[in-house]
């Protein structure tokens, strides 16, 4: 019988079935991110009317400004794991090292560690424009029993277990994959139940949106410069329709609904890009890769580089299949 408004407690438990050995710790685990993903969303909802937008005063390792809702979203996630003692480490955007949580015992006995984002899009929290979060979960490498370490982290995305993102948009949705498939769920407010809304989502392999900044333009790299005036250009079924909202998350929901590609390249001004490598790269080229996309820098897969700093950054090209292959054709023939 098909199931009709099945929530994501009763998914989880679901599929909790379909891996007889697993020990539930993944399912506890998500469980805890959906719990704070609905704090934060409730603080989200209020910012217009709270003193809770705008800056926070501090900046962060990225060398960014930190706004309070940033702070916000980081302090909630993180005393979320550490309040169910479901996670033994936790890196994120906003924090300069990675956290060791060893549980009320020190025995440090779970055996997952998690890389998050915890506010995407902070430059759009003060004028009412979708935000997110990122999160990225690996199995450590370490011995469970030991404090983690830096190579619990430093894994490349194709080690994730499972990844997702919470948009905070007209709706408030949660997406999530642990390598079959994509699902996503929005959160009902009124009895703050996530609900299957958008079951095994499914990238299109063509679209007409390209999303990227093109202020930037004059820094691009020759392929990216060459790929813009593509899809600008009035042939078959071009020009594409420019769509970039400035949150990674939202401008990637969008374009895996609708078809499309989102390009942070790297430019003479930054190396590598801005998007961080651990925290929104790998999550999301997982994410994009399990819907049937695909997520490249440019001219290798994003899953398979070999992380060295937990806050280093990568060129980003992610989307339809299609629009990526031709992206990197430019890439390969002009940079
Ligand atoms: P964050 O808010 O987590 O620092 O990430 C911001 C990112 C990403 O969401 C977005 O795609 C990009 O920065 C926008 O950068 P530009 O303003 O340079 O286009
Ligand atoms: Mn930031
Ligand atoms: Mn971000
Ligand atoms: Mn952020």
């Amino acid at each position: 019988m098909v199931k009709k408004n099945q929530t994501l407690g009763e998914f989880i438990i679901e599929n909790q079935q379909a891996f007889p050995y697993s020990s539930g710790e993944l399912s506890r685990l998500i469980r805890s991110l959906r719990l704070a993903a609905k704090v934060v969303n409730h603080e989200v909802n209020k910012a217009g009317l709270v003193d809770i937008l705008g800056l926070h005063g501090d900046t962060n390792i990225q060398g960014e400004d930190q706004q309070k809702l940033d702070v916000y979203a980081n302090e909630t996630f993180i005393q979320t794991l550490i309040n169910r003692e479901i996670v033994c480490g936790i890196a994120s955007e906003e924090n300069d090292d990675f956290i060791t949580i060893s549980g009320k015992n020190n025995d440090n006995k779970n055996k997952y560690v998690v890389l998050m984002d915890p506010l995407d899009g902070s430059s759009n929290i003060d004028v009412n424009v979708s935000v997110g979060t990122i999160f990225s979960i690996y199995r450590r490498v370490t011995p469970i029993g030991t404090p983690v370490t830096k190579e619990d982290f430093l894994q490349p995305g194709n080690q994730q277990v499972a990844a997702g993102y919470i948009i905070y948009g007209t709706s408030t949705m949660l997406v999530y994959t642990t390598g079959c498939g994509v699902n996503g769920f929005t959160l009902n407010p009124a009895l703050g139940s996530w609900y299957l809304s958008h079951p095994d989502m499914k990238f299109p392999e063509n679209g007409s949106i390209y999303s990227m900044n093109e202020g930037n333009y004059v820094h691009f790299p020759e392929g990216v410069k060459k790929y813009i005036k593509y899809c600008q250009e009035e042939k078959e079924d071009r020009p594409y329709t420019s769509r970039y909202i400035g949150s990674m998350v939202s401008d990637i929901h969008r374009n895996m609904i609708k078809g499309g590609i989102f390009i942070y390249p790297k430019s003479s001004k930054a190396n590598n890009g801005k998007l961080r490598l651990l925290y929104e790269c790998n999550p999301m080229a997982f994410i994009v890769e399990q819907a049937g996309g695909k997520a490249t820098d440019g001219f290798n897969r994003i899953m398979d580089i070999q992380p060295k700093e937990l806050h280093e950054r990568a060129p980003f090209f992610c989307g339809s299949k299609n629009m990526v292959n031709k992206a990197e054709e430019f890439m390969r023939k002009y940079s």
